[in-house]
């Protein structure tokens, strides 16, 4: 029987899950997005085009795949409608080819205003949020509050939008947020309008058929591990579970269930918005990563903090992810380097740590393991052997570090820039 196989981030986000799920979905019948919404920006390139996904699974573009959004996820109907209408300005139809869960939560245009309120409030202190509307969204799916996409259909929902909404007026005002919605409303509610041509399902049903028919499916991540709400690098994290386990709760699929977890990390480290990032990079190194890496973000624009591999961080997200398979990314932004570091333990008070700690205090010390570069270009390797030995031996390492194999390198944003050992 078929198990659902995982990709998922296991840094800060941005590592390529977006790429990798493209390049894996000709080997599976489903690809299903089971957490975050559009905070995610997911980079796709073939035939010479680009494409940054946010809800749609990265699956979208390859002909037979089906692509579930799982009730995980939270959807903002307009920012969905603006990446269908891009999806089939190429000429597809993806009608019958997007399920989206009756149990997925909404973005209403009041949590993205609580979403900018909240972070406004926290000054200095702010997460750094993509002002999406996910943490408000969240909060209300928790708080027992929240509107479903399976209530689209209930004759009660603008009476329930409205009683949602008036709710957040109350809450806005006493932020002294001043915000106007009137514009994106109208937006919003013509959206959830064009969503109605979708099928809703409960995704638990689904999924678990597609399995009992032998249909391989695969769980795309969104985010990264030091973002996960529990694990990750708390406050400064998202608001749901970015983990395996996640994949559980946002599909509705039992552990037993869960096939092969792949995970995925740069070659080097990045981060957007604030938070604790022990091998930041403050240097001229740190900014010919993100010149040569274009580490700016998929969502916002933003420029990436950028630093080297943290392999504390890295063991870390294996042990909690249960990775059986890592996939590195962007090695190539590395090919003129002369070294390379790789951090493998931190020094906090004197004392020396691989354990990542509760909180990263500010005087954390990456100790660091330098490697030579391999000063080649492997863009145009398709063939592990074809590696200069400098790059097997520091992939060598890692995977000694880690007790993973690292199956997957990618050598370059397009489709085909990939080699699978
Ligand atoms: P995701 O959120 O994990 O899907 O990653 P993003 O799409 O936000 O960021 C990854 C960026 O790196 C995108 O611009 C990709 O096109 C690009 N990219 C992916 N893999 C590689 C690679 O192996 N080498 C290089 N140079 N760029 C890559
Ligand atoms: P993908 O799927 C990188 C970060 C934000 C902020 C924090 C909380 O493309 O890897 P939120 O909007 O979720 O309340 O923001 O999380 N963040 C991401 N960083 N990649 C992402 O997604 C991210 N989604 C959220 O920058 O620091
Ligand atoms: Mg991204």
């Amino acid at each position: 029987m078929s198990k659902v196989d995982v990709v998922l981030g296991l840094q800060w986000g941005d590592e390529g899950k977006g790429k990798v799920v493209d390049v894996l979905t000709p080997n599976y019948k489903v690809i299903a997005r089971f957490q975050g919404g559009p905070n995610a920006g997911h980079s796709l390139v073939f035939d010479g085009d680009g494409f940054v996904l946010h809800t749609v699974p990265s699956g979208i573009f390859r002909p037979d795949s089906v692509n579930i959004i799982g009730n995980g996820v939270v959807i903002d109907p307009v920012i969905l409608q603006d990446e269908i209408e891009a999806i089939e300005a190429k000429g597809m139809d993806i009608t019958g080819k997007l399920l989206i869960s009756k149990k997925a939560h909404l973005i209403l245009p009041t949590h993205r205003m609580l979403d900018a309120a909240s972070e406004s409030a926290k000054g200095k202190g702010k997460i750094g949020s993509t002002l999406k509307g996910i943490g408000p969204t969240y909060m209300d799916k928790t708080g027992r509050n929240g509107l479903r996409v399976g209530d689209i259909l209930s004759p009660a929902f603008i009476q329930r939008y409205e009683a949602l909404k008036y709710k957040h007026f109350g809450l806005l005002s006493q932020y002294k947020f001043p915000f106007d919605i009137t514009e994106y409303e109208i937006k919003w509610f013509q959206a959830v309008e064009n969503m109605k041509r979708f099928t809703f399902i409960d995704s638990e049903f689904t999924v678990n058929r597609y399995l009992d028919a032998d249909a391989p499916i695969l769980a795309e991540g969104a985010q990264g591990s030091m973002l996960d709400i529990d694990f990750g690098t708390y406050p400064f994290v998202t608001s749901s579970n970015t983990m395996t386990a996640g994949v559980c709760t946002g599909l509705g699929v039992a552990p037993s269930r869960v096939g092969k977890v792949m995970g995925i990390f740069k070659a080097y480290c990045t981060r957007v918005g604030s938070g604790p990032f022990p091998t930041e990079l403050f240097d001229a190194t740190g900014e010919r990563l993100r010149s040569i890496g274009r580490e700016y973000g998929a969502t916002t624009g933003r420029p990436r903090r950028c630093g080297w591999l943290d392999l504390v961080a890295l063991k870390y997200a294996v042990m909690v992810n249960g990775v059986n398979e890592l996939i590195m990314m962007k090695a190539d932004v590395m090919n003129d380097f002369d070294t390379i570091r790789i951090a493998t333990a931190y020094k906090i008070d004197g004392t020396v740590t691989q354990d990542f700690p509760f909180e990263c205090p500010d005087n954390v010390e990456p100790v660091y393991t330098d490697f030579p570069g391999w000063k080649e270009d492997i863009t145009k390797v398709r063939r592990y052997e074809d590696f200069p030995e400098a790059f097997k031996n520091y992939i060598a390492f890692i995977e000694k570090e880690t007790g993973c194999p690292v199956k997957i390198i990618s050598v370059g944003p397009d489709r085909s820039e990939i080699v699978i050992r």
